[in-house]
């Protein structure tokens, strides 16, 4: 049994000065039962050390926002550099163009890019430049898809007024039919449809697109003169070191990112096609620490390691041996498990699992072997992943299932 003592000692303390204790996604109503780590002390690599000094073999990543694995040393190393010439000051350090730069010279469609710190204030910025463009008020997105904090979509009840989400209209993803209806029902009003790769909601397993899914949703903005939006906060960098959609073969007008962009450094970024570059500079768009010279410089680096070590490739081949030997060792052990969506941030699903009470059960035996294994919420493969620390991996998964 691990020791959790300074982990309750923590959570109490939390539940005195912090409401609900913690929040977001490691809120206790969200999170994980007491097995799991639930404050961290320290991580390197794929690995990282809980406060009461257990150590993880993690595969969450910081849930996504590791791409390079933690403290990586290149990017640590550029991020020191910059601190000695400092990090938010007045104007925008020289770094904010680079990057600028690089994405566009990286993002096939892209000929500008704006930067904030978090995904939500710019998936919530992009319907604004959508509005701002099409002089249109609705926005389209997927049933159940997460795009943020803010109102119009955020996942939970509290605070919300019904006007929040009175142009907000949602459709089944994948159901093609049921997105030409809404333009169909609402001719010329549609500003633009928000969608992130492909579906990953928590809670259920991944949905791919259909074939074709992303062609016709291209051509149905295109021909009602809508744009189209795609959300890579949490797929970004994964899929396709160009871009997600380079991954599903088609363009958008906007894309925006965060997780990994900055490996663990706070920001965000969207781009877009030369066509919204007016309307994009009379969106208003600012913030306390946004011109962040240390989270730039660690979104540059992060970036160039993409290109020169072909990291989405490798992390997808990483996550497909992984993803396949944890499936094979399921099976030895007569259970179902199928590693859903892409492999390099697969989600894991028992057959015939609704209540995830096969999965939940799973996670929390792994969890007392060391690794980090989410239940409910999709994995992230970092390129620190190597062979030997996926196979001590699937060794401790042995381990699990015998216990299962
Ligand atoms: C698809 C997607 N969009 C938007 C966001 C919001 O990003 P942030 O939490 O950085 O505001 C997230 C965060 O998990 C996400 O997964």
């Amino acid at each position: 049994m691990k020791s959790r003592i300074q982990s309750d000692s923590l959570s109490l303390r939390a539940s005195k000065v912090i409401p609900g204790g913690t929040y977001g996604h490691v809120s206790p109503a969200t999170n994980l039962p007491r097995d799991f780590a639930h404050f961290c002390n320290k991580a390197s690599g794929v690995t990282f050390e809980d406060v009461d000094g257990n150590e993880w073999i993690d595969f969450m990543c910081a849930y996504g926002a590791v791409l390079h694995g933690y403290q990586n040393e290149e990017i640590e190393n550029a991020v020191n550099e910059q601190r000695k010439y400092g990090s938010v000051f007045n104007h925008p350090h020289e770094v904010t163009v680079a990057l600028a730069e690089k994405l566009i010279e990286i993002i096939d469609f892209a000929s500008w890019a704006v930067f904030a710190k978090n995904g939500s204030d710019l998936t919530t910025w992009s319907i604004r430049v959508a509005r701002e463009y099409t002089n249109r008020p609705l926005i389209v997105k997927a049933k159940g898809a997460y795009h943020g904090v803010d109102a119009w979509c955020d996942p939970g009840l509290g605070g919300r007024i019904e006007s929040d989400r009175a142009d907000i209209i949602e459709f089944e993803w994948n159901d093609l039919n049921q997105l030409e209806d809404i333009f169909q029902n609402n001719t010329d009003q549609v500003a633009g449809v928000i969608l992130t790769p492909y579906h990953h909601a928590a809670f259920a397993p991944s949905v791919m697109p259909k074939e074709d899914f992303w062609l016709n949703v291209r051509e149905i903005c295109s021909s009602n003169g809508s744009l189209l939006i795609l959300d890579d906060v949490r797929t970004g960098w994964r899929l396709h070191e160009g871009g997600s959609h380079r991954h599903f073969d088609f363009a958008p007008d906007l894309s925006v990112y965060s997780k990994a962009l900055g490996n663990g450094y706070a920001i965000s970024a969207c781009v877009g096609i030369d066509e919204l570059k007016n309307a994009a500079s009379d969106v208003f768009l600012t913030g306390s620490c946004w011109n962040d010279a240390v989270a730039m410089r660690a979104a540059l680096t992060s970036l160039s390691i993409c290109q020169s070590k072909r990291v989405a490739e490798s992390v997808m081949a990483k996550g497909r041996f992984f993803c396949d030997e944890l499936e094979k060792l399921s099976s030895e052990f007569n259970f179902k498990l199928q590693m859903t969506g892409p492999a390099s941030m697969p989600y894991p699903w028992f057959e015939g699992d609704e209540n995830l009470y096969q999965i939940q059960k799973f996670c929390k035996l792994a969890s007392k072997q060391g690794l980090f294994f989410h239940p409910h919420h999709n994995w992230f493969i970092s390129d620190a992943h190597d062979q030997q620390s996926i196979e001590q991996s699937l060794n401790l998964a042995r381990k699990a299932f015998e216990e299962m």
